[in-house]
């Protein structure tokens, strides 16, 4: 008889029996596309941003109970969930039987575009599930390995917290469970506002026996003791049930433990081959935990997160707490749960790069080994011997013991690139005591032992840090220094301090008594995307459809010579390769004169040349995804390589431009003028990197084809329009036969104007030679390579100052790096240079725009659109000019701040705004005085650990005088009196939709729930401009009311006479043939408020206050307290404002902190390639006390829609400039207290490598 091939299991209370599983399928895949669950989504498949989060539980015997973790379903091999429990997102709740986590997350404001939503939701109940009383610390360790882009994180926290005693969430002052936020908020600043958008308080209970159970099938199921064979098209997998089976079939094969990092490393690989693996899954020997009086031994199979909990609970104490703190700093819980620490043992002895916490420990603790040999027998080796005679390289490991009567004192360190909890990158550990101790730094490879450490320690010789440092025999460098001096603290105090910070969130709005408008109302969305009912574009299914694999350029400058896709359409499964060839119509449809936003030359796809690594030659199409981008790696591409210019320096000395130099203001020979009668010119440079949008869903597309030419097209687009525009250039087709229609996006923040429709393009091209739909899903690495970024800048200034400081003129000169394609960039250039005076009045003004080429991936939109970098251009100049006058930069700041009735460098008049009231406000709120007061205490009594306070703010004129600065609204009245509204502008997270419902319930006086928006379509709303720049609620608001007015000027009467039934009046419209629909456009009316038609008609204005903690040594940061006052005018929805300040707070910070964008000089590839490389914050980096109020003062003047103002952006600009400054200040301290007076220029990002080398120095 054939051995079985199956596997069995249980998803969401149902049983499924799978035969013939494909090993490299992973459950995720599985999920999506075989059970059509497509709650479960897919933001990179490589572990690491958590939106594929679901609950695996199992029955643990000796506890007689179901044991429930969260893993990544990217990751996981379907082959591995035999006799499992899954729970996905929709398991958990639906909007009719909603969860407790998913009703606090959804009605806690606790998502925007909700792509992440369903993964943190998962990873809280699995929290839950184990133990449904947690700790604010237990929720914290749970979710962080969750990434959002949009929120900010506080919203999320705070809902979660509300499940935990510890009393994380508001108590509506009732102060039970620890302190009451109402507390801090006694100041008579206060009165009058709300101080919470919602307490949680009201809320159902959770209530852990309304779970769903633990299917009693698994329990019950009769597995077959035959071991099962599976086989795919490269892998045959064996997976026996006992060890006489593992050991008759062993031979020949890769043993595999839980498979997780094997099967992704091979997915990788795009070639034909043949390989056999043998698991030690499901076999008991190798899961077994035995736990003896002297010794707890420990299963090969078991994961890294169980032997973590098995070691702390059954080791002394001064083990198991430093164990259990230790794994709490696994860069992934997901992982964690599900990854063995055999697999991590291995996979690090044999690597010469990966550290691993797991080997690290195990060499500390002098595991005991015992290995199953080739020859069947068991052999029980120290680890230091299965290292040195390199036996995982031939032999098996069955399970590893410890000792359990040990009773030295652990120490162990883990230090990642921007944080403890990042992938490691350097670890150390020390077992002290009994004058045996035993040390151990991990460098990758095997963890190097330091014995004369060890001798000179059991000595006890005293604790001198130079000897400490010269008896290791480390290299010097940060890590060692952050090592030994963490270690020095232990060996005096013997103990670890892990203290738990609280964490405060505070949240002002002035409330409302309108309807709708003004009401911090949950978005509408909110419940569907938290059970994962909402739909993204690759959600979408379609029959017959293919996918696309995208042919990448690996070189930054070539012709190309040939394109072989032979090797790739041999693949059974590869439909065609597409690409210059198979265009229709224009292959650069940006230069089209249809396209009123900017000429544009990016190609669709490479024409004879390429000029950035990633950009796209051509596609495969494929019918599963993981086909089509394996077969598009087997795509050969012949190239005459040109030398390319990648660094900006290189290419600004080129003069490598991508269009005209912009100049704005005064000419050069007046500002040099004004310049030479100034007390003191300074001058100084700006170096800024680029930032990834690092939106979760990557860009999607489904392009269908129609009858006849007709194309229906499904993109993740910020711009229907002109998605539509571009597609029709390219397939060479009337803009009326291309359809394109958007629900929602997962995140765009600009990186979905130009990229997407692109994407877009080339589905539509292979759509219309297949005839059949196509996906184009990119890969997060696929996504970064391909797709452009902010614009990275140097600049120069020289600003004139009077001998107070106050600037008199300044001469600004910036190169924006652009890439391979115009894109946005002219436009962006544009937009910095003449925003280049941000908020402050510097007299006679130039100002010099470059856009330059280089070979690298072309820079695009990206929410503040050049601002930002106005804004970190100025902080420098600011502290520049402070440190010359020996001032406090805020001080300088507030000197040279343009106000109320001053006119901007160009000419406008500054109006209806409250900068200045902003700025004051938070100086006072924030307590700033008083605060710096105690940095500079505190930063005088600690050499190491610095503190920085710092304070920024902005003004934005909205909305722009351009092509963008009209909105379209169309609005339907069907005959039951439900409305159907469409609006031009795109939802994306920032709420357009809901607040867009909300002004057409003020403005019809119709309960909101009788409104809705389905989706966005270029068949309903044409020629709408692009959703960007902060100004939507605004041009859309305006287009609704006019819709709304146009309306009701028809029914009034109508509705008068049927005393307000509205029923009735839709009726007895209808019946009289009245219109019940009507489509407007909203523009605003620039000369009704007396300024130009170039002038913008009010400001959102803002400033925050920012402090921060830095540690030199590492380079690492944390937020203290952050305190944020925004003038929104009349918020249309707080909720949603707020919303989109904290989640651009953190946006700006990730900017000048953690996100780095790097290319290798030589080579041209972009060195942050993979979703594990690029950082964007996350929950840990949430300010400790976190302050953001909507100031409720009434300059509004010219905010058309309900007297409210624009805010996706402003906050951004402000957030980035004062936490830049914020650690300036730091490092600033730092230098001047090891005598370093050279001045630092403007870098950014302050990333933790170039904190350490700005406070270096004198150090090392
Ligand atoms: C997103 C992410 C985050 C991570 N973060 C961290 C972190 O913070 N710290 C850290 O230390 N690590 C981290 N890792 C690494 C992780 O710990 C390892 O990749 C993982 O433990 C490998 O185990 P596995 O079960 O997947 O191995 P498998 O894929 O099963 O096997 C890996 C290798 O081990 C061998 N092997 C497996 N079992 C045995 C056995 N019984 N006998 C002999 N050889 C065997 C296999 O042959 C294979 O070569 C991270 C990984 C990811 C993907
Ligand atoms: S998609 Fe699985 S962790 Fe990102
Ligand atoms: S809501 Fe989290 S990524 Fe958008």
């Amino acid at each position: 008889m054939p051995p079985p091939t199956g596997i069995f299991f249980n998803v969401n209370g149902k049983d499924v029996s799978e035969d013939n599983v494909d090993p490299e399928l992973t459950l995720a895949y599985y999920l999506r596309n075989k059970l059509g669950l497509r709650g479960t989504k897919l933001g990179c498949e490589e572990g690491v941003c958590g939106s594929c989060t679901v609950v695996l539980g199992t029955w643990d015997d000796g506890e007689n109970k179901a044991v429930y973790r969260a893993v990544n379903a990217c990751l996981v091999p379907l082959f591995h969930v035999h006799r499992t429990f899954v729970i996905t997102v929709e398991g958990v709740g639906s909007r009719e039987k909603i969860h407790p986590i998913q009703d606090r997350m959804a009605r806690g404001h606790a998502l925007q575009c909700g792509f992440c939503s369903p993964g943190f939701v998962m990873s809280a109940y699995a929290l839950l599930r184990n133990h449904p009383d947690p700790s604010i610390d237990q929720i914290n360790a749970a979710i962080r390995a969750n990434l959002c882009r949009c929120t900010g994180y506080r919203p999320i926290l705070e809902a979660l917290y509300s499940f935990s005693p510890e009393g994380g969430g508001c108590c509506g002052g009732n102060k039970n469970g620890g302190g009451c936020c109402k507390d801090k908020s006694s100041s008579s600043e206060d009165e009058g506002y709300d101080d919470k958008l919602l307490s949680f308080n009201d809320f159902p209970k959770y209530d852990p026996t309304q779970e769903i159970i633990f299917p009693p099938s698994l329990r019950t199921y009769a597995d077959s003791q035959d071991q099962v064979i599976l086989k795919g098209s490269r892998i045959e997998v064996t997976l026996p049930k006992n060890l006489t089976q593992f050991k008759e079939s062993r031979e020949g094969k890769h043993v595999i433990s839980s498979g997780l990092i094997t099967r992704l490393t091979i997915s990788q690989n795009p070639e034909c081959f043949s390989e056999q693996w043998i698991s030690t899954k499901y076999v008991r020997e190798f899961n077994e935990i035995k736990v003896e009086t002297d010794s707890v031994l420990i299963g090969a199979a078991v994961s890294i997160q169980k032997l973590s909990d098995t070691l702390s609970h059954h080791q002394n104490e001064n083990i198991g707490t430093a164990v259990s703190e230790f794994f709490r700093k696994f860069s992934s819980p997901q992982v964690a749960n599900f990854a063995t620490w055999s697999g991590s043992v291995v996979v690090s002895a044999k690597s010469s790069t990966i550290v691993s916490d797991v080997l690290l420990l195990l060499s500390i603790l002098n595991a005991q080994i015992t290995v199953l040999t080739q020859s069947g027998e068991l052999v029980q080796v120290e680890i230091d011997e299965f290292l040195r005679r390199r036996l995982y390289e031939t032999e098996t490991i069955l399970c590893a013991s410890f000792s359990r009567s040990d009773n030295r004192k652990l120490f162990c360190l883990k230090l990642g690139e921007t944080s403890e909890q990042d992938a490691t990158v350097f670890n150390f550990g020390a077992l002290i005591g009994n004058k045996s101790s035993r040390i151990f730094v991990g460098l990758g490879s095997q963890p190097k032992r330091l014995t004369r450490l060890e001798t000179w320690i059991d000595s006890e010789e005293g604790f001198d840090f130079e000897d400490l440092y010269r008896e290791s025999g480390m290299e010097k460098n940060n890590n060692s220094l952050m090592a030994l001096t963490r270690l020095s603290d232990f060996l005096k105090s013997k103990t670890i301090s892990q203290v738990s910070d609280p964490i405060t969130f505070l949240q002002y709005y002035k409330p409302t008594t309108n309807e709708s408008v003004g009401r911090p109302i949950a978005n509408y969305s909110n419940e569907r995307a938290i059970t994962g009912e909402a739909i993204y574009v690759n959600d979408i299914q379609a029959n017959n459809a293919v996918h696309l694999g995208f042919v990448l350029s690996s070189v930054p400058h070539a012709e190309i010579l040939n394109v072989d896709s032979s090797e790739a359409l041999k693949l059974e499964g590869v439909v065609g390769y597409f690409g210059i060839k198979d265009v229709p119509g224009n292959n650069t449809p940006g230069i089209q004169s249809a396209n009123t936003f900017f000429p544009d030359d990016t190609a669709i796809f490479a024409d004879k040349k390429v000029e950035s690594v990633g950009q796209v030659i051509g596609v495969i199409a494929a019918t599963n995804v993981v086909l089509a981008r394996q077969a598009a790696k087997l795509v050969k591409v012949e190239y005459r390589e040109l030398k390319p210019l990648i660094d900006l320096n290189e290419a600004i000395e080129a003069k490598s431009y991508l269009g005209k130099v912009q100049c704005y203001g005064k000419e050069e020979a007046i500002v040099n003028e004004c310049l030479a009668k100034c007390d003191k010119v300074l001058e100084g440079e700006v170096t800024l990197g680029s930032q990834e949008h690092y939106y979760m869903e990557t860009q999607s597309s489904l392009v269908i084809p129609g009858e006849g030419d007709e194309l229906v097209v499904n993109c993740s687009t910020q711009g229907t329009c002109f998605t539509q525009l571009m597609v029709k250039e390219v397939m060479n087709l009337p803009a009326h036969k291309v359809i394109v229609k958007t629900k929602r996006l997962g995140g765009g923040f600009g990186g979905k104007v130009h990229n997407a429709s692109w994407i877009a393009c080339m589905c539509a091209v292979a759509a219309r030679k297949l005839n059949r739909p196509v996906y184009g899903f990119l890969s997060r690495s696929d996504d970064l390579a391909i797709t452009g970024k902010r614009h990275a800048i140097y600049a120069k200034y020289r600003v004139g100052i009077d001998a107070e400081g106050k600037a008199q003129a300044a001469h600004f000169e910036t190169w924006l790096n652009g890439g391979w394609s115009k894109d946005h960039t002219e436009n962006v250039t544009a937009v910095m240079s003449i925003l280049v005076d941000d908020v402050y009045n510097l007299g006679s003004v130039r100002s010099v725009g470059y856009p330059v080429k280089t070979n690298s991936s072309s820079s695009t939109a990206f929410r503040g659109y050049g601002q930002p970098q106005s804004k970190l251009i100025n902080e420098g100049v600011m502290r520049r000019i402070a440190r010359e006058v020996n001032k406090d930069v805020e001080e300088i700041k507030k000197l040279n701040f343009a106000v109320e009735g001053d006119r901007r460098f160009l000419g406008d008049r500054i109006h209806s705004d409250a900068h200045t009231e902003c700025w004051d406000y938070c100086t006072n709120w924030s307590d700033f005085e008083k605060r710096k007061r105690n940095v500079e205490e505190f930063n005088r009594s600690s050499d190491s650990v610095k503190r920085g306070i710092a304070m920024s703010s902005v003004r934005l004129g909205l909305p722009f005088p351009d092509t963008t600065a009209h909105g379209i609204a169309s609005l339907l009245i069907n005959l039951d009196g439900s409305i159907q509204l469409s609006i031009g502008g795109t939802e994306m997270g920032q709420g357009l939709n809901q607040k867009m419902i909300q002004v057409c319930s003020e403005a019809l006086r119709r309960p909101i729930e009788t409104i809705t928006i389905i989706d966005n379509s270029t068949d309903k709303i044409t020629n709408a401009p692009v959703t960007g720049g902060s100004q939507n609620s605004d041009t859309n608001g305006l287009a609704v009311l006019a819709c709304c007015k146009k309306i009701m000027s028809r029914l009034q009467p109508i509705v008068e006479q049927n005393g307000g039934d509205w029923q009735k009046s839709i009726l007895e419209a209808y019946g009289k043939h009245i219109p019940l629909q009507c489509t407007e456009y909203g523009v605003v009316n620039r000369s009704q408020f007396g300024v130009g038609d170039m002038e913008t008609p009010y400001n959102t204005t803002g400033a925050c206050a920012v402090e921060i903690e830095v540690d030199t040594v590492t380079g690492y940061n944390r937020l203290i307290r952050v305190d944020m006052v925004m003038d929104v005018g009349e918020s249309l929805n707080p909720a949603i404002d707020i919303g989109q300040i904290e989640g651009s707070f953190m946006q700006g910070y990730g900017y000048v902190t953690c996100e780095k964008i790097s290319y290798d000089e030589k080579t041209g590839h972009l060195e942050q390639n993979t979703a594990g490389k690029y950082r964007i914050p996350r929950a840990r980096d949430v300010p400790k006390d976190f302050r953001v109020k909507l100031l409720g003062i009434n300059k509004a003047n010219g905010a058309e829609v309900y007297s409210s103002k624009g805010i996706g952006e402003p906050p951004l600009m402000m957030s980035c400039g004062a936490v830049h400054s914020a650690i300036m200040y730091c490092v600033d301290d730092w230098r001047k207290h090891n005598g370093i007076e050279e001045f630092v220029d403007t870098i950014s990002p302050l990333s933790a490598d170039k904190i350490r080398e700005l406070c270096s120095k004198k150090r090392i």
